[in-house]
């Protein structure tokens, strides 16, 4: 997978680091509503095995489970994008 390594540049692809600043961290750095924790990554992993990996995982947060909305309110984040953004969060492979 290729990772863009500019931030916020107009129509290149969006780093993970932006992604999370701009759209995960809201919840995912404190764990708001029973998120995973950025940098937990026990509590991502134990959330992958259950559900067939990083991919399945990425699955939910494109469609959105419970209180995680869909794409975590990136709606122009490609699939790559998240997944780039959940491996950081995740420190998952
Ligand atoms: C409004 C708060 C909120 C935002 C913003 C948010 N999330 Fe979440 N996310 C959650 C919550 C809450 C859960 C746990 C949902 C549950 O299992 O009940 C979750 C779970 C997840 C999961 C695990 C899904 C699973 O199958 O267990 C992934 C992956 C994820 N978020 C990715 C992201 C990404 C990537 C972003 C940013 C693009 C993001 N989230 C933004 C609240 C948020």
């Amino acid at each position: 997978m290729e990772v863009a390594a500019s931030a916020g540049g107009g129509g290149g692809a969006k780093s993970p680091d932006d992604v999370i600043a701009k759209h995960c961290n809201a919840c995912h750095g404190t764990g708001l509503l029973g998120a995973p924790k950025i940098g937990d990554t026990a509590a991502w992993k134990e959330r992958a095995d259950h559900q067939g990996g990083l991919d399945g995982i990425l699955a939910k947060a494109i469609t959105g489970i419970n209180a995680m909305p869909p794409k975590g309110t990136c709606a122009d984040c490609s699939d790559d994008e998240l997944k780039g953004a959940i491996q950081k969060m995740s420190g998952l492979k």
